[in-house]
């Protein structure tokens, strides 16, 4: 067996001498041969076991070093050729990470400030019974919003089993006190659905964050307190609050509520207030159907556009922008 190894080795030096150090494929081919798992040299070591011991010994020996010899002649021909092969001064394959939407992280971000102001998160279904989108938020029959241009219905008849796709986040204010009792302060961020013309700033599906807070003797400066607070945190110490007002069934008085900040004014050529939310104090007969007695207890609420915040924080002009799935969009934020 001596003889056959070192014949085996004087056969594999040989033929590396006649390979051309350039031709990878032929070393490669060369490598496999004879070091190969598969390879002769391996196949040769099988048959070690039949030894004696004092054979096995100096065989073994033989056999370490041959290996070690052809291995470091490969070695020396492929690293010196690697050296030349491989610049490791080319910048490398960046691996492509996603990140979230613009839409989201202004969800994120708003979501963060009002738990760190004490306030719950919770979620209601985006297919909606009408009692809960309408009904019970005060938004009678004959109500516009109700029209069926501007409500997707799943199912239309004319019972509150009606079934919508909801079209603003306001029924999750009654899904959440059916099994809550005041004081409460929460916020529903959430998808919602209107059967809009689409156009730069209207979309059929859009985002929104609604706010509820109720407790004993809640007033409009809370509201105003609360919201002024939000407004600055995300946008810094300067930015203001201006409440005009305006109607929603589900509030009385009811606002629309307007806000600067130098961010915004930037991005829209020194516009200075920009309509972001509406809002008011819980109409009366909302607390009713949410099982509050209104001689008690007060409450209000806010709903705000997040497509909306969005587009102002980046200066986007066409909020369709958001849901083309586009890479090179949603890749700028
Ligand atoms: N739900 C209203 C809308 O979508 C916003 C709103 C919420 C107004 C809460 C007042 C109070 O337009």
């Amino acid at each position: 067996m001596k003889k056959e190894l070192l014949q085996l080795f004087e056969q594999a030096r040989e033929e590396f001498k006649n390979t051309a150090s350039s031709d990878t494929k032929a070393q490669e081919q060369w490598r496999s041969l004879y070091l190969g798992r598969k390879g002769k040299i391996s196949e040769m070591a099988k048959h070690m076991k039949d030894l004696s011991s004092a054979e096995k010994k100096e065989i073994g020996k033989i056999f370490n070093e041959g290996k070690k010899e052809l291995e470091q002649l490969l070695g020396g021909e492929v690293g010196a050729q690697k050296e030349v092969a491989i610049d490791m001064t080319i910048p490398g394959v960046a691996p492509a990470i996603g990140h979230v939407h613009p839409i989201t992280q202004v969800m994120d971000t708003v979501v963060e400030l009002f738990v760190g102001m004490g306030f719950d998160v919770a979620e209601g279904p985006e297919v909606e019974l009408s009692k809960y989108n309408f009904d019970l938020l005060n938004i009678p029959k004959d109500h516009p919003s109700r029209d069926m241009w501007d409500t997707f219905y799943v199912n239309h008849g004319s019972s509150s089993e009606d079934v919508v796709m909801r079209t603003h986040t306001s029924p999750v204010q009654l899904r959440a006190m059916e099994d809550k009792e005041p004081p409460v302060r929460l916020i529903v961020p959430g998808r919602v659905f209107r059967n809009e013309a689409t156009d730069a700033s209207h979309e059929t599906n859009f985002y929104q964050i609604e706010g509820l807070v109720i407790d004993k003797g809640i007033g409009v400066p809370d509201l105003v307190g609360v919201l002024q607070a939000a407004m600055k945190g995300l946008y810094g110490d300067d930015t203001e609050i201006r409440l005009r007002p305006s109607f929603f069934p589900f509030v009385e008085p009811g606002f629309e509520i307007d806000v600067s900040c130098k961010l915004w004014e930037a991005k829209t050529n020194g516009k200075k207030w920009l309509e972001i939310l509406g809002a008011g104090m819980v109409h009366p007969t909302v607390l009713k159907n949410m099982g509050v007695d209104p001689n008690e207890y007060t409450g209000f609420a806010f709903g705000m556009g997040l497509d909306r915040l969005m587009m102002l924080n980046h200066g986007v002009d066409d909020i369709r922008l958001s849901y083309t799935g586009g890479l090179p969009f949603v890749r700028q934020f």
